[in-house]
């Protein structure tokens, strides 16, 4: 097995590229497919700020020192859900990275600062967990974001995680979601940007991107997440691309090519409806947005003080005052389930260990 570039011998077969790749031309594919999807959905430039939510996992680190490599003016964000040591795991991979990038990483905690976490607030919300979770995830990534002035925020999904959410919003016909499925969610309301670096880099790419790149990340998925249905989606897909090469590429580049345009109207009409929520000020088409009636049912409570105060306690000196707003804009992952917003990346596409004991180059030989 040839590089496709250079002839030495490969680490990796992509099977929809009909290719294989030594080390350094994966690590270039890899940059080259986040720059080709920046420039294509114009999702940043070198002079803005970008927050990017890091899990711990895969897809968020390798996303973050891809956009770092590449140059970009990039934070991370680890949001703490209290979900025992899986959270306690996960935060831990995410400051090993930072810190040996020297990089700066902003940590929120759900229990400290609103005083629930997912397992337990859930159950007394009466809400799945992931549902719960993702909630909450938009909501701070969002407030985050405002309060470091960040122009921008990035998420770790994949090319995986797109098609198995936008099987799901078909395979339901939820065409308001469908409207708001795409890689790029434009700043609105005073919220930044979201992004989506990874729609052309499936989740076997990014796993051996850390391998080859040495960078550990928490392998598990999230206890909370076994057996949802996005799960079963992406399982559904895994077998449609085993016999048919560049399936899940074609599904999903041909809906934002061919389809998406036509659910937009769908999805304009439902933000227009949206009013600042009373407790938060996010704008929300009820009168309480969802994450502060989360809070109140999960039995936590927002934290002391106005929006302002709030902020600083997050953010010491460098806050920056402006009307804190979450939910502004449209749901990143819709999923017409009860359990939204999940995607805890099942590694089953990987042929080979890509467990952390085991990290090194040879291990992602395909
Ligand atoms: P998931 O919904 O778990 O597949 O995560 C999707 C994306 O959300 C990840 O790629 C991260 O960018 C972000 N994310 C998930 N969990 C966290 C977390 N605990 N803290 C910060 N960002 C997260
Ligand atoms: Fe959110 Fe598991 S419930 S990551
Ligand atoms: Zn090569
Ligand atoms: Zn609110």
């Amino acid at each position: 097995m040839k590089c496709r570039v250079c002839r030495e011998p490969a680490i990796i077969d992509i099977r929809r590229h009909n290719a294989n790749f030594c080390e350094e031309h994966f690590l270039r594919l890899c940059r080259d497919q986040v720059t080709k999807a920046i420039d294509a959905f114009s999702m940043i430039t070198p002079d803005e700020r970008c927050l990017v939510a890091v899990s711990g996992g895969k897809d968020s680190l390798a996303v973050w020192d891809i956009l770092l490599d590449l140059g970009y003016q990039v934070d991370g964000l680890y949001l703490g859900l209290g979900i025992g040591d899986y959270s306690d795991e996960s935060a831990r991979y995410a400051r090993e990275y930072a810190e040996s990038r020297g990089a700066t990483l902003i940590e929120v905690s759900l229990p400290r600062t609103y005083g629930f976490d997912i397992p337990n607030g859930s159950r007394a919300a009466k809400r799945k967990p992931c549902s719960a979770c993702g909630l909450s995830k938009r909501h701070l990534f969002d407030q985050a974001a405002i309060a470091g002035r960040y122009d921008v925020v990035a998420t770790g999904h994949n090319l995986d995680d797109e098609a198995a959410v936008l099987f799901g919003n078909v395979l339901h016909w939820q065409t308001d979601y469908l409207g708001r499925q795409l890689p790029v969610l434009p700043a609105r309301d005073g919220f930044p940007r979201k992004i989506k670096p990874l729609v052309r880099l499936g989740e076997r790419e990014m796993a051996a991107y850390c391998v080859v790149k040495g960078i550990d990340y928490i392998v598990d998925e999230c206890p909370m997440a076994k057996g949802n249905k996005h799960i079963g989606y992406k399982e559904a897909l895994n077998a449609i691309e085993a016999t048919s090469a560049g399936a899940k590429h074609s599904f999903y580049f041909g809906f934002l090519d061919r389809a998406s345009e036509r659910f937009q109207a769908e999805a304009e009409a439902d933000q227009a409806e949206l009013t600042p929520c009373i407790e938060c000020g996010s704008p929300t088409s009820t009168e309480v947005c969802a994450f502060c009636r989360l809070v109140t049912r999960a039995g936590g409570h927002l934290p002391e003080g106005d929006h302002d105060i709030r902020l600083d306690a997050w953010f010491g000196d460098h806050r920056h005052v402006e009307p804190v707003l979450d939910d502004a804009y449209p749901d990143p992952d819709p999923d017409p389930d009860p359990d939204p917003d999940v995607g805890a990346g099942a590694d089953d596409a990987i042929a080979v260990d890509l467990s952390p004991t085991r990290r090194t180059p040879k291990d992602v030989r395909a």
